[in-house]
């Protein structure tokens, strides 16, 4: 059993926590499984929210309410961004042509599955975007050259991501739910000729967003215990075999109750780490290239 004690005080900057303790040590059971949990969280509104998320990859056939999109992107647009520099963008994608396309892109012609991609409301993508800055640069005279550089690229994709996060973490604040889609990465050329990317622009990755169809609700994933993330100080390596077992109890557990099937989260990350895995984005800096972002 997870060992949670949570602070007694549930107000926080005039927040009031919406949960008594036995909903919380759910939500911490759900998170962490049998693992031990942390016993000093800080509770309040906004935390809870974080902490209950879990992917949404089934979703009614509601359109996405009036104002959603204003207020995921007003969110995004809250985030950090590097130098104040704003370099990234949204396509928003709601045409049922251009999701099928999207969902071709992501799962492959041949895919027979549940095709959640074409049936979600709305894809974002996220895009890492020098465009502006590179279309600024030359107008002021300058030779932009920063684009050449590895650090460049980062740059925007770490904006695009950190918007992309607060889009999402907005998303599920008004109802909604979504999920990453790191697998539109998988034929990166296509889809920037699909949305009429500019130069020194490509998709970070997509994001399914829609209404949670309460007919097929999604979990909490386990994550490992806290002191396998956290270092203080100093990073202090760690032998694998000293923590996995905890987690792999957790996921074998978490499988275990939704019916999915059995396998260890071990396999999950050997075979994450062939080339087979990529499925098409050991292409991706061949177009990165292609687009203007030279990786030096
Ligand atoms: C950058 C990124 C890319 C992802 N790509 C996909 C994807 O292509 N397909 C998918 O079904 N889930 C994708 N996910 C969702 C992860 O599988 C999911 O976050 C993880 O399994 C943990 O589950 P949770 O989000 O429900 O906690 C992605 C997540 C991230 C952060």
């Amino acid at each position: 059993m997870a060992l949670v004690a949570l602070t007694e005080s549930d107000s926080d900057n005039g927040r009031t926590a919406m949960t008594d303790s036995s909903q919380r040590d759910a939500l911490l059971e759900a998170r962490y499984g049998q693992q031990a949990a942390p016993v000093n969280i800080i509770w309040n509104e906004q935390i809870e929210a974080l902490l209950a998320h879990r992917s949404v990859r089934a979703f009614t056939d509601e359109p996405l309410p009036d104002g959603a999109l204003e207020t995921v992107v007003a969110a995004a647009q809250s985030a950090s961004t590097s130098s104040n520099l704003h370099q990234w963008s949204l396509v928003a994608v709601s045409d049922p042509e251009t999701k099928a396309e999207l969902a071709r892109l992501t799962h492959g012609a041949e895919f027979t599955g549940f095709d959640f991609v074409a049936q979600a409301p709305s894809v974002l993508l996220w895009i890492a975007d020098m465009s502006r800055s590179h279309a600024i640069s030359v107008e002021q005279g300058g030779k932009p050259v920063v684009t050449d550089y590895v650090d460049a690229f980062l740059m925007a994709s770490v904006d695009a991501a950190l918007a992309a996060q607060n889009g999402l973490v907005a998303a599920e604040a008004i109802g909604l739910g979504g999920v990453y889609l790191g697998s539109l990465r998988n034929h990166a050329k296509e889809l920037s000729d699909l949305i009429g990317l500019p130069a020194y622009a490509y998709v970070v990755f997509g994001m399914a967003v829609g209404t949670p169809d309460p007919h097929r609700p999604s979990a909490v994933h386990p994550r490992p215990a806290q002191d396998v993330v956290l270092h203080r100080e100093r990073y202090r390596t760690r032998p694998v075999e000293e923590w996995i077992e905890d987690y792999e109890t957790a996921f074998k557990a978490f499988r275990a109750e939704y019916g999915l099937r059995d396998k260890t989260w071990s396999h999950s990350v050997a075979v994450s780490t062939g080339l087979d895995y990529m499925d098409g984005r050991e292409n991706l800096r061949r177009t990165l290239e292609e687009r203007g972002y030279l990786l030096r």
